[in-house]
């Protein structure tokens, strides 16, 4: 888009390519803005589908803002989004837009803001067909015009693959870091090492390799039975030098608690699984700290501790 190709526009430049060049150099510098104020910026993937991506970016978020950071969670998977059915939030992003004419995120509690394409739709189980460059400018968009504030975390949550959706975030957020899921079987271990080469291709560091599905968790005695392998994600990650951020178990849980809109990993449970995802928590912590000290705080949906009172924060008249 920064060059005419038809090379006759030249007098024209005020209403032709000229504005429009001027408009993308108008959101590059938004994207900046947006950008300089989130310390961590974090995409989520992975080469297969159904590995747990969407459910570690909703536990992970919601995790890191019980410890009292402040985070974002970005959806970015655009054909197939799910984070706002996870969370249980069922409302469409209409609020005000705020002083600065960006439009305020949903805002799970006062530390966590979600986006999601799905609650920008009047029909949910409306396909979504798009090609690249739409999908690149929505992404675009969801940095540039989005009110996230000062965040110490922003989770996104791509797609499967290595598709226009991880490009444009490794083209758009420069310091983005990939944190990659697997499962251990060795079909999917072999997905991961495409992610892998593809961070290596757009320069995008990688946090961390977590291993998901990793061993099953009997509902009846909470003792884990390897019915799949364990490990793989574990040598993949000393092949390539990148730290292991830990093995997560199959619950059942996770499953009802995901379709109820309940994130069940980060629930402060004691059962393996939930204990095995505040270890891996920790390791994220530690290999990306945050801008602002963790003060834990207990968090119910809709709560705010905020100038706000009982009811949820409104970021627009809120100086929190
Ligand atoms: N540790 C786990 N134990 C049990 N079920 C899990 C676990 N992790 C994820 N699941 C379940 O597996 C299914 C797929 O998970 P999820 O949607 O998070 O995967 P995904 O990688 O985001 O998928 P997609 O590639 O389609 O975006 C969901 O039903 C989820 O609840
Ligand atoms: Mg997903
Ligand atoms: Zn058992």
């Amino acid at each position: 888009m920064s060059k005419c190709s038809s090379g006759t526009c030249g007098s024209k430049k005020a209403s032709g390519c000229g504005s429009a060049d001027a408009a993308v150099a108008r959101q590059n510098t938004a994207i900046a803005a947006s950008l300089d104020r989130i310390k961590n910026k974090i995409l989520v993937m992975s080469g297969k589908g159904g590995v747990g991506k969407s459910t570690i970016s909703v536990n992970l978020a919601l995790g890191l803002a019980g410890k009292g950071y402040r985070v974002g969670l970005m959806d970015v998977d655009l054909h197939g989004p799910d984070i706002v059915r996870m969370l249980g939030m069922p409302g469409r992003m209409d609020g005000e837009l705020a002083k600065d004419g960006k439009m305020p995120p949903l805002q799970y509690n006062d530390r966590l803001k979600v986006i999601s394409l799905e609650s920008m739709m009047e029909n949910r189980d409306d396909p979504i067909i798009w090609r690249g460059p739409l999908k690149n400018q929505a992404i675009r968009q969801f940095i540039a015009d989005v009110a996230w504030g000062d965040l110490d975390y922003l989770v996104i949550d791509a797609p499967p693959g290595t598709g226009d959706e991880p490009m444009t975030v490794a083209h758009t957020i420069k310091d983005a870091k990939a944190l990659v899921v697997t499962t251990p079987q060795n079909i999917a271990l072999a997905d991961v090492r495409k992610s892998i080469n593809f961070c290596k291709h757009v320069s995008m560091k990688i946090v961390g390799i977590v291993e998901n599905m990793s061993g099953f968790i009997c509902p009846h005695c909470d003792k884990p039975v390897d019915i799949f392998k364990t490990g793989g994600g574990e040598q993949l990650a000393t092949e390539f030098s990148v730290p292991f951020l830990g093995k997560i178990p199959v619950d059942p849980r996770v499953v009802i608690a995901g379709d109820d809109g309940k994130p069940y990993l980060s629930s402060g449970a004691t059962s393996p699984a939930a204990q095995a995802f505040e270890a891996f928590l920790a390791r994220v912590e530690k290999e990306l700290p945050a801008a602002t000290a963790a003060v834990s705080i207990p968090m119910a949906k809709g709560e705010s501790s905020c100038g706000c009172g009982g009811g949820p924060c409104n970021p627009n008249t809120c100086d929190c």
